[in-house]
């Protein structure tokens, strides 16, 4: 179990996400399903789950409180996320609360501001309503998603931030790139990671020939995209040697890469059933070698290093 920041909040090593449980982006979920990963994920030793209001409209945290009601609720991490349309003053507390009634909660432990304001909406005067939720103990801590350096410098001038959650894997560093890495490191600041499959990339189950339907967002997100699809194949590919020699599989070996990656607190990997939760459960328990984790950092670089900035790792918009 790793604290967030100075926040007495602890997750495991790795975290549910539960995006995919919302049933949209990803061309649909099933709602058992998504209750027999969070479960499974709680046995296997997974304490933190990451939802958001977004992630389906609510559906996503109302199976998150519903599989939570079988753990004690002050062994579990519960994260969700204010969106975009909610981060006025007199809209922050009531978002806030309408996750509590879909979680079934008395609290969240993690907060998070979902992405910087695109209306012009000043940080400070979210901010100033997150304070409030903390003073009241409706969440124990705040969290910036999606900010970059600047961005978070301003906002912790309005009140304490103590975990990020930018997207980072094997194949998207842009953290490493624009400082906000080791702005976290500096400043005790948290970082918990998402996308660390890549959505799905780095399990090596994709091919050149793989294609999305319309309704799976994936079809429009850049690492799909030609000019780029074939060089994060090509890095799910050179994770082979190393699964066999530490007999894991290539998703085990990328997950359990960038949780010992210097200043990650702990990476957010995405399941649909628990079949996925027990593969991804197996990246824990074990490390790569320092002179392993080194090679796959290269190759990795040789092609993350290498992208163009895209306006996020969902559009595939360039925009320097
Ligand atoms: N803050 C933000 O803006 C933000 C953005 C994105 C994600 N997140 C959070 O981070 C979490 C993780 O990111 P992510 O879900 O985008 O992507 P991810 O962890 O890179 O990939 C998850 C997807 O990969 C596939 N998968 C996972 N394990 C697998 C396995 N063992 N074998 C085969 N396929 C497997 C599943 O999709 P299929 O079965 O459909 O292939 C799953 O939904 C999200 O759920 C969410 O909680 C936050």
């Amino acid at each position: 179990m790793k604290q967030l920041g100075n926040s007495g909040v602890k997750v495991s090593d790795q975290i549910l996400g539960c995006w995919v449980m919302g049933g949209t982006y990803w061309g649909g979920a099933d709602d058992k399903d998504s209750l027999e990963a969070i479960i499974k994920a709680y046995e296997g030793g997974i304490n933190s789950f990451d939802t958001a209001y977004v992630y389906g409209r609510g559906r996503s945290e109302r199976i998150v409180g519903e599989a939570a009601k079988s753990m004690p609720r002050e062994e579990i991490t519960v994260i969700t996320k204010l969106w975009k349309t909610d981060m006025e003053k007199d809209r922050v507390i009531p978002a806030c609360e309408d996750s509590l009634r879909r979680l079934d909660m008395d609290y969240i432990d993690v907060y998070f501001i979902h992405y910087p304001s695109d209306t012009g909406v000043p940080i400070g005067e979210t901010m100033e309503q997150m304070m409030k939720l903390k003073e009241s103990g409706k969440i124990r801590c705040i969290g910036l998603s999606n900010f970059n350096l600047e961005q978070m410098k301003e906002a912790v001038q309005y009140g304490e931030v103590d975990v990020i959650q930018p997207c980072y894997s094997l194949v998207w560093r842009e953290i490493d790139r624009d400082g906000v890495l080791d702005y976290c490191i500096e400043n005790n600041i948290g970082v918990i990671s998402y996308s660390t499959l890549a959505q799905g990339i780095l399990t090596g189950k994709f091919d050149e020939n793989t294609t999305f339907p319309s309704d799976d967002g994936r079809s429009r997100a850049p690492l799909f995209q030609d000019g780029y699809y074939k060089g994060a194949l090509k890095v799910a590919e050179q994770l082979k040697p190393f699964a066999e020699k530490y007999d894991k599989t290539i998703a085990q070996v990328a997950i359990n890469w960038t949780m010992h990656k210097e200043g990650i607190t702990a990476p957010i990997v995405g399941a649909r059933n628990a079949r996925q939760v027990e593969e991804n459960l197996k990246a824990s328990g074990w490390k790569l070698s320092e002179e392993d984790w080194q090679k796959i950092d290269e190759f990795s670089k040789e092609y993350a290093y290498k992208l163009p900035k895209f306006r996020n790792f969902f559009d595939a918009t360039i925009v320097e």
